[in-house]
């Protein structure tokens, strides 16, 4: 065995096709879960990784680390730490079996011009991070187009309801945006939570080993619950998208207007001093 295994700089094959019944499901309730995405060994490899960004405040100058659920002022513990495109600091986390397994499936969910949309890592501290809100993909998104694209969320340890597994509401994915806000209705907050009076009573819950991973479309309801457990709740997370589609009808976003964040200010601050 070497020192240290160096990662593949080429992609690999993917070593999974789903059946007629998973796709089924997926387009039926908006959401799919697997048991495993990728092998032990990749989990291992990709969680040391992580907590490396982490653990060095990989992206927070750029304002692409901020905090998800909280005001994020300097100096100020973030409740979710989140961090986007992590692979612009870890070269790393490219070529994995996760990353060629998640774009085979996307492209039998999504059609087959599905391609790599982004990354982003979300980082649920031991016993302190807050839930994340129900909420729709797309409504972070450019309101002027339907999104057409999914979500892919892979554990890097075992994802419980008592540390902050995905749910999903079934077949919520068939509805337009519904109207969201800021976390707490406080604009200095970059997460959303939903402004509706919505039944959330047929959730499901989606508990996963390591290396497991839910699928779910861009307007799925999803939330997870805080972490209860002594040990920190990683998810590394890719999104697939096939091209969008333009609307005409002057859709719009308030609640992304209205928003003032310390993160967007630090990004703002690094693209102009760059
Ligand atoms: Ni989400």
């Amino acid at each position: 065995m070497p020192e240290q295994m160096p990662h593949s700089q080429t992609t690999p094959s993917p070593t999974i096709v789903l059946s007629d019944a998973q796709v089924a499901f997926y387009l039926k309730n908006g959401y799919l879960a697997l048991d495993a995405i990728t092998t032990p060994d990749e989990v291992a490899r990709l969680r040391a990784v992580y907590d490396h960004l982490f653990a060095t405040n990989a992206g927070r100058e750029d304002g692409n680390q901020f905090d998800l659920a909280g005001t994020d002022e300097e100096g100020k513990p973030a409740a979710l730490p989140q961090i986007l495109g992590p692979r612009r600091y870890a070269p790393e986390l490219n070529h994995t079996l996760y990353e060629a397994n998640a774009l085979a499936i996307a492209r039998q969910l999504l059609g087959a011009e599905a391609n790599f949309a982004g990354d982003h890592a979300i980082f649920k501290p031991a016993r302190s991070g807050a839930p994340t809100p129900w909420h729709q993909d797309e409504a972070y998104w450019n309101p002027e187009v339907d999104a057409n694209a999914l979500s892919v969320w892979m554990p890097l340890q075992e994802a419980t309801l008592e540390n902050g597994c995905m749910q999903f509401i079934p077949g919520s994915q068939k509805q337009e945006i519904i109207p969201h806000r800021s976390i707490g209705g406080d604009v200095r907050v970059h997460g959303l939570e939903l402004d509706a009076d919505i039944d959330l009573s047929g959730a499901a819950a989606c508990p996963l080993p390591a290396g497991g991973a839910t699928f779910h479309s861009s307007r799925t309801l999803h939330f997870t619950g805080a972490n209860l457990s002594a040990v920190p709740r990683r998810a590394y997370i890719l999104a697939f998208a096939v091209p969008p589609t333009p609307r005409t009808d002057g859709r719009r976003f308030p609640w992304n207007e209205k928003k003032q964040t310390a993160g967007e200010a630090r990004r703002k601050a690094a693209s102009t001093s760059a």
